[in-house]
């Protein structure tokens, strides 16, 4: 049994409908609670064969509630709410809350003595500091046929590191960086040209990661954010980059994983040992192809500086605001061919973007952004761009990088742009941002991504093609009704589909940037690539071990 309390969950109904392209029916797995949980000794020995790695995980507020009430890291947990390094040393703090309390709503701030549930925490988790930790815990996992999730840093949108009830194994711990001058995956043919590279364990974080690449003179094409996981769910999604324009997404870079398969073996993966199964790893998403413990990824030169535009359009009336973002849309095209890559956001009144190349010249501003520069002579529009430079990525970082949105409820609906959308239906876009003045509107690192190696990446097709990802969403505090949640999940969908009938059918969008509850989620996150993803999921996960949130294969659905 799953929790009778939980209406994030619907167990999907069997159906024939479904059948190529649609999850399995609803498979339940042994959750606490359940009759066929383990009992404490069978605990006790599996915590023994780890040694002593096994905790008992709780949503981050538990130390503000009884019975587990304790003054002293109640008021850390106050003061660290919101910072995401606190956040993802915990091993059940997520970074959108509602990932997990679910709706048992463990809340920072309410009284001591109001309750706090487990909500989608994990029961145990396997703090794992060695690879033997991972085997054995997924072990224990097929043996019990236990509800097993992989939590990294808690980042995730789509709530798919968490799960009710469950054992997860939690990855942050797994630290450790090893920089190579010439790497050779393993079985490649003699002939081939070892690359600079860099090995990471799993947990490793990209901040951590920036400052060692900077000390080596070299770069890691790596997430615009500080405490996301170097070596998880940003790679196995994409992982989209200020660098992707000259050097594609994280998973375009990445040479070889170690990884524990669903049933248990340490494997090395990569194009030469098993082509399928690192083309999966290589974009389908989190938590589907096995617990990955180390990565290793191509690393570039160090650029001779960064250069960054900022800009923001205040505006004074709707016709204005309309020019301003149709404007804008059509421009991405040049200003991403260009080689800028960037993220902007949308309020009633003013537009911001900011706008970064690695080795960007005055040449190249001049032109990618005279379009812009032209906005500011529009009737009730004021503002225009300023160039900054940096000497280095870290240096840039120092004042850009942030983990936004920390300790909130945010969620998106997301789609990717190709040119002819941002030439041809920019007005539609336009229509969309202002008839919906609940949401926030934005777009997340832009840019024209290289797509040399597109065909050895699972990601959807669309990125071949793509410029932007517009991003719509929503948040609420975590003490809103059950309803008004629910109110807000179901705008989402809405969203989905009406920007699904802009882009048309075979769009898709960015899978870790996406809807939580994605109608068509099957192709919209991976397109035609879904039905090669769901065989090779089958060959290398037989007893369908590591589900999650609408991801490869899963039966656990989560719906608004
Ligand atoms: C502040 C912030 C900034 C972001 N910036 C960017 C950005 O610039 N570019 C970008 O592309 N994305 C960005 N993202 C999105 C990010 O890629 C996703 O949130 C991603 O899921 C985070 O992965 P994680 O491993 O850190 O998090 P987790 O939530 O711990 O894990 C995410 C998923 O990966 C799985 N997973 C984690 N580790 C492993 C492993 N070792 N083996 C197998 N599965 C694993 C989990 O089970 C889960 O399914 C950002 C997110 C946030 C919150
Ligand atoms: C696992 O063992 C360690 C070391 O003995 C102990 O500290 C820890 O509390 C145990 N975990 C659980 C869940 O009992
Ligand atoms: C930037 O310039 C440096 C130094 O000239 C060079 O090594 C590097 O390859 C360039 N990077 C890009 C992305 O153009
Ligand atoms: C580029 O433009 C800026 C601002 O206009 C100027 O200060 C700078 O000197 C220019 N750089 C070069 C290399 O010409
Ligand atoms: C704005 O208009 C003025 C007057 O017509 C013109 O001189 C100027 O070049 C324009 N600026 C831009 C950025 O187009
Ligand atoms: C735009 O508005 C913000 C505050 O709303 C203000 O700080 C900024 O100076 C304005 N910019 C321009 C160019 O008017
Ligand atoms: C949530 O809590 C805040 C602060 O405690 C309170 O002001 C607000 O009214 C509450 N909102 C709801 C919907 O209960």
């Amino acid at each position: 049994m799953l929790s009778p309390v939980t209406s994030l969950l619907i167990l999907a109904a069997c159906s024939q409908a479904v059948a190529a392209h649609g999850p399995l029916p609803y498979r339940p797995r042994c959750a606490f609670g359940d009759p066929c949980w383990p009992s404490l000794k069978e605990w006790q020995s599996f915590n023994e064969s780890i040694s002593g790695r096994l905790i008992v995980s709780h949503p981050s507020a538990v130390i503000c509630h009884q019975p587990l009430y304790n003054p002293i890291l109640c008021k850390k947990a106050t003061e660290e709410w919101t910072n995401s390094f606190w956040r993802t040393d915990q091993v059940g703090a997520y970074s959108a809350i509602l990932w997990e309390d679910g709706n048992d709503q463990c809340d920072i701030n309410t009284p001591v003595n109001e309750p706090c549930g487990p909500g989608l925490v994990a029961h145990y988790s396997v703090a794992a500091e060695d690879t033997s930790d991972i085997q054995a815990a997924i072990h224990f996992a097929l043996r019990h046929d236990i509800y097993l999730v992989i939590k990294n840093t808690g980042h995730d949108h789509l709530g798919r590191s968490s799960g009710r009830g469950s054992l997860a194994i939690w990855t942050h711990r797994l630290k450790g960086r090893t920089w190579h001058d010439a790497f050779t995956p393993s079985g490649a043919p003699s002939c081939y040209s070892a690359v600079p590279a860099v090995t990471l364990r799993a947990g490793e974080q990209w901040l951590d990661v920036y400052r060692d690449a900077d000390m080596h003179n070299r770069i890691v094409v790596g997430g615009s954010a500080r405490t996301v996981g170097a070596a998880g769910g940003y790679l196995t999604g994409g992982g989209h980059s200020a660098w992707a324009h000259f050097y594609g997404l994280a998973a375009d870079n990445l040479l070889e994983v170690t990884i524990v398969t669903p049933t248990g073996e340490l494997k090395i993966i990569n194009e030469h040992t098993d082509p399928d199964y690192f083309w999966a790893i290589r974009g389908g998403g989190g938590s589907t192809w096995g617990v990955i413990t180390s990565v290793t990824y191509k690393t570039h030169p160090s650029p001779s500086h960064i250069q960054v535009g900022i800009s923001q359009f205040n505006t004074t009336t709707d016709t204005a605001r309309r020019t301003v973002i149709q404007q804008v849309l059509k421009s991405l095209v040049y200003i991403t061919d260009s080689g800028y890559t960037g993220y902007g956001s949308i309020t009633p009144n003013s537009l911001r973007l900011i706008f970064i190349q690695p080795n960007g010249t005055n040449a190249t501003y001049d032109s990618a952004f005279a379009s812009l520069q032209q906005l500011a002579n529009v009737t009730g529009v004021a503002g225009g761009i300023f160039q900054l430079v940096f000497p280095s990525w870290l240096e840039y970082g120092n004042v850009f990088l942030q983990d936004p949105n920390i300790a909130t409820n945010v969620q998106d609906a997301s789609r990717l742009l190709t040119k002819d959308i941002l030439l041809n239906k920019h007005d539609q876009l336009a229509d969309l941002v202002l008839q919906y003045p609940d949401l926030t509107p934005g777009f997340n690192f832009i840019g024209k991504v290289n797509s040399a190696e597109r065909d050895k990446t699972s990601v959807h097709d669309t990125w071949r093609n793509s410029h932007a990802l517009m991003t719509f969403g929503i948040d609420f505090v975590d003490n809103a009704t059950l309803a008004y949640k629910h109110e807000r999940k179901e705008r989402l969908v809405e969203i989905s589909s009406r920007m699904s009938d802009i882009v048309g059918p075979d769009s898709g969008t960015y899978v870790n940037e996406a809807n939580p509850y994605e109608p068509k989620w099957q192709t919209v996150f991976w397109g035609k690539n879904y039905v090669r993803l769901l065989k090779i999921k089958r060959r290398v996960d037989p007893a369908n071990l590591l589900v999650c949130n609408r991801c490869v294969g899963t039966d656990v659905i989560y719906e608004p």
